[in-house]
C-alpha cells in the first residue's frame, strides 16, 4: 500500500481523508505540483518549489512550509515509496471552511503529497495531437487544481484517438492541455514566451537552457497557427512525459511523419542533462 503525506502525517493512501468542506473540493481552491524523481532523486526540486510558492502567492494561500521542510517531506515520501523512478503529486488547498466565495479568515491549508509511477514510455513514443481553441481562464501561469477545461480538452483529443490537445488563443499557440509546446523549422526551435496564457513549465525551461548551449537556436516568440501547422517538428514537454515528438497534427503528418532529427538530438541532450544532475547530486 503506497504511503502519502497529509497534514503532517505519513499514512497509507487508502486511509487519507479530508473534509467535504475543504475549499479544494468545493471551489477547486488550491494549487499543485508534479515533480519527477529519477533514481530516488527529485529532479529540479528548487524550480518546482519556487513555482509552487508563486502559485500559492498568486491565490493568496499562506506558505504552509518553508522550502527546506518541503524538501525533507518529499525526500521522506520518495524513500517510503521505495526510491527509484517516481512522480510526486503535491497539492495545497486553502483548507476547510463554511462555503462562501469570499476568502475566509486565515485557516489552515490542507497539504497533501503522494507518489505515483512514472510512465516507462515517457519521451519515447511518437504521439498525435489535435488543435483546439484555448477555452481556459486568463491565469494559466498559476498551477491551479481547477483543471476542468484541461480535462475536457484532453478528452476531446482522446475521443479523436489523439494524445494531446494543442491550444490556440486568438490564432496563436499557447500550450498543450497538459504540456508545453515547441516547434522546429529550418533548424530554428520556437516556443511561446512566458505569459499568463501558459504554465511556465520546468521541462520547457530546461530545453530553453540546453538548446542554445548545444548550438541549437531556440527563440521564445509568438507562434501563429500557420507556423504551427507548417512546422517540420513539434514536441510536447512535461515533467512526467519529458519530450514527446508529435508526428500527426489534426490528422496530417508533421514533417516526415516520423520523430525528427532535432528531437533525437534534444532528447539525447536532455537524457545527458538528467544523468549529469544525478552525478552532481550523488552522495560523496
Ligand atoms: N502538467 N502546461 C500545462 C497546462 C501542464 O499541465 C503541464 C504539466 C505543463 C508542463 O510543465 P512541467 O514541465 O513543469 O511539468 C505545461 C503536469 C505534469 C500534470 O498536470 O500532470
Amino acid at each position: 500500500m503506497p504511503d502519502c503525506y497529509l497534514n503532517g502525517e505519513f499514512i497509507a493512501l487508502e486511509c487519507a481523508r479530508v473534509s467535504v468542506l475543504d475549499r479544494g473540493f468545493i471551489f477547486g481552491d488550491g494549487v499543485y505540483e508534479v515533480i519527477p524523481v529519477f533514481n530516488g532523486r527529485t529532479f529540479r526540486l528548487d524550480q518546482h518549489l519556487a513555482r509552487l510558492r508563486q502559485s500559492l502567492e498568486a491565490i493568496r494561500i499562506p506558505q504552509p512550509l518553508c522550502e527546506c521542510d518541503w524538501a525533507g517531506l518529499l525526500n521522506t515520501l520518495v524513500e517510503r515509496n521505495g526510491g527509484g523512478d517516481q512522480s510526486l503529486y503535491v497539492q495545497v488547498t486553502r483548507g476547510a471552511a463554511k462555503r462562501d466565495h469570499v476568502l475566509p479568515e486565515p485557516i489552515t491549508p490542507t497539504v497533501f503529497a503522494m507518489s505515483t509511477c512514472l510512465d516507462p514510455k515517457r519521451g519515447h513514443a511518437p504521439v498525435s495531437a489535435i488543435t483546439c481553441d484555448d477555452i481556459r481562464w486568463h491565469y494559466c501561469h498559476i498551477k491551479a487544481i481547477d483543471l476542468l477545461a484541461n480535462v475536457m480538452l484532453r478528452q476531446r483529443a482522446a475521443d479523436g484517438g489523439a494524445y494531446e490537445a494543442i491550444l490556440l488563443r486568438d490564432g496563436r499557440l499557447t500550450e498543450g492541455a497538459a504540456s508545453n509546446v515547441f516547434i522546429a523549422a529550418g533548424g530554428i526551435v520556437k516556443t511561446p514566451p512566458k505569459s499568463h496564457a501558459l504554465l511556465p513549465g520546468i521541462t520547457r525551461d530546461v530545453l530553453v537552457e540546453l538548446l542554445p548551449a548545444a548550438g541549437i537556436p531556440c527563440v521564445e516568440t509568438e507562434v501563429p497557427r500557420a507556423e504551427l501547422m507548417g512546422a517540420e517538428e513539434i514536441w510536447l514537454t512535461s515533467s512526467v512525459r519529458e519530450i514527446l515528438p508529435v508526428t500527426v497534427l489534426d490528422g496530417h503528418p508533421v514533417g516526415s511523419g516520423e520523430p525528427g532529427p532535432l528531437w533525437t538530438r534534444v532528447f539525447e541532450l536532455y537524457e545527458r542533462f538528467k544523468a549529469g544532475q544525478a552525478l552532481r547530486d550523488a552522495p560523496p
